[in-house]
């Protein structure tokens, strides 16, 4: 749909005012390396996407917030700012907007009145692409732009967007996705440390090769579980490293440090959970380094090693993940392919000589049909600007 086109079905869904409509945009993103680090105080190196979610927004004037998803077929749905903002499992995706209201106004923003919002988007859910962030951010940035609110800039719009997601909606997530969608910027990618939020933007220089995502299809029922389970892991290993070190995150060992003190952490799964952690951070800077002074293939080789130790250490791919990025790894023409995101199904990200795309589609989708009987889908990405208002 045109965006001509979306704010038209807003008037035939909501009808005339005399409030202005107005139109924002918030990315989805893709992480090439760097994962499971946000939350221990590591380094991400994600781009935001051009595929996103665009939404039309007007004031009401009264209590009444009124939502409409052209990607959903619950029609309206409605909620009044008199009541209390919590969390009901009806909700689904209105949940997300719920929980960025929630946010500003813990953070003191008063929501003064209430308004009307008709998404659409073209990210698809549950791909691992960050399809809720999106929608957080979108919701964030146009509660910014809608009240006026003085001193709210795009981080943090993230950090609140991130805060709805981990306080409200109960997906205990880092800040990785919602920086993303936020602040992203066309042509790069973004090198965040997510302890200090520093960031630097680093052109992806990538010559004739395209970002490839293959959409697996497969969401696990335990993605928010598992997810929280991992957390928690992490910071039991945490606190046993903290008896012989004086640290805040576990990525603030070097691999060195780790390796001469793991062992009192005293239990297999969480000594394995830390070392992902501590070398996949160490490895996303070592990948950085190597994508500036123009060597693809290293950082390929780095991602082949972050999936492995998603794999086997963190334990966050399936079958079909491990079955994209084992055949794409085959693939002459392949510079790097990795389970992207959180896991437990979603996407696969892999950098692919633009000779070589179409081999890659046909293979891929070949062997997954004949092994699972299902088709991937497959987007050859650009990385795009963070979220806006379209004049
Ligand atoms: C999800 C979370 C992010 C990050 C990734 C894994 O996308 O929302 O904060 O932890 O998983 O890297």
């Amino acid at each position: 749909m045109t965006r001509v086109e979306l704010i038209e079905e807003f008037l035939k869904r909501f009808g005339d005012s005399d409030q202005a409509v107005r139109v924002f945009y918030a990315p989805g993103r893709v992480n090439l390396i760097g994962e499971h680090t946000d939350y221990n105080g590591g380094h991400v190196f994600p781009c935001a996407l051009t595929l996103g979610i665009e939404g039309v927004f007007r004031l009401r004037g009264d209590r009444t917030v009124r939502l409409a998803s052209l990607n959903e077929a619950d029609g309206i749905r409605t909620f009044s700012l008199d009541d209390p903002l919590v969390l009901r499992e009806e909700d689904g995706w209105v949940s997300y907007v719920k929980g960025v209201l929630w946010a500003f106004q813990m953070r003191g923003c008063v929501i003064p009145e209430g308004f009307e919002m008709l998404i659409e988007g073209d990210l698809p859910a549950g791909a691992g692409l960050s399809s809720s962030a999106a929608l957080e951010v979108l919701t964030g940035m146009a509660v910014t732009r809608l009240y006026e609110l003085q001193n709210v800039n795009e981080i943090e719009i993230a950090v609140l967007s991130q805060r709805a997601e981990s306080k409200f909606v109960g997906m205990n997530c880092g800040i990785m996705d919602q920086f993303a969608s936020a602040m992203g910027r066309k042509g790069c990618a973004i090198l965040l440390n997510t302890d200090r939020i520093r960031y630097e933007y680093v052109p992806l220089h990538l010559g004739d090769a395209k970002i490839v995502i293959t959409n697996s299809k497969v969401k696990h029922s335990l993605v928010d579980s598992a997810y929280n389970t991992r957390r928690t892991e992490c910071g039991k290993a945490l606190k046993k490293l903290q008896l012989v070190s004086n640290i805040n995150h576990l990525c603030d060992l070097d691999v060195d440090k780790f390796e001469s003190t793991k062992d009192v952490i005293m239990n297999d799964t969480y000594t394995k959970r830390a070392r992902h952690v501590i070398y996949e951070n160490a490895r996303t800077i070592r990948a950085v380094s190597a994508l500036r002074v123009g060597n693809l293939k290293r950082f390929g080789e780095l991602m082949n090693q972050s999936h492995i130790s998603l794999r086997d250490d963190y334990e966050v791919s399936c079958p079909e993940i491990d079955f994209l990025v084992k055949s794409a790894w085959k693939i002459d023409g392949v510079i790097g392919s990795r389970l992207t995101g959180a896991g437990f199904g979603g996407s696969t990200v892999s950098i692919v000589r633009g000779d070589a795309v179409e081999t890659f589609r046909e293979q891929l989708t070949k062997g997954y049909q004949d092994r699972f009987n299902m088709t991937p889908d497959f987007y050859v990405v650009e990385a795009g600007d963070g979220v806006r208002e379209i004049p």
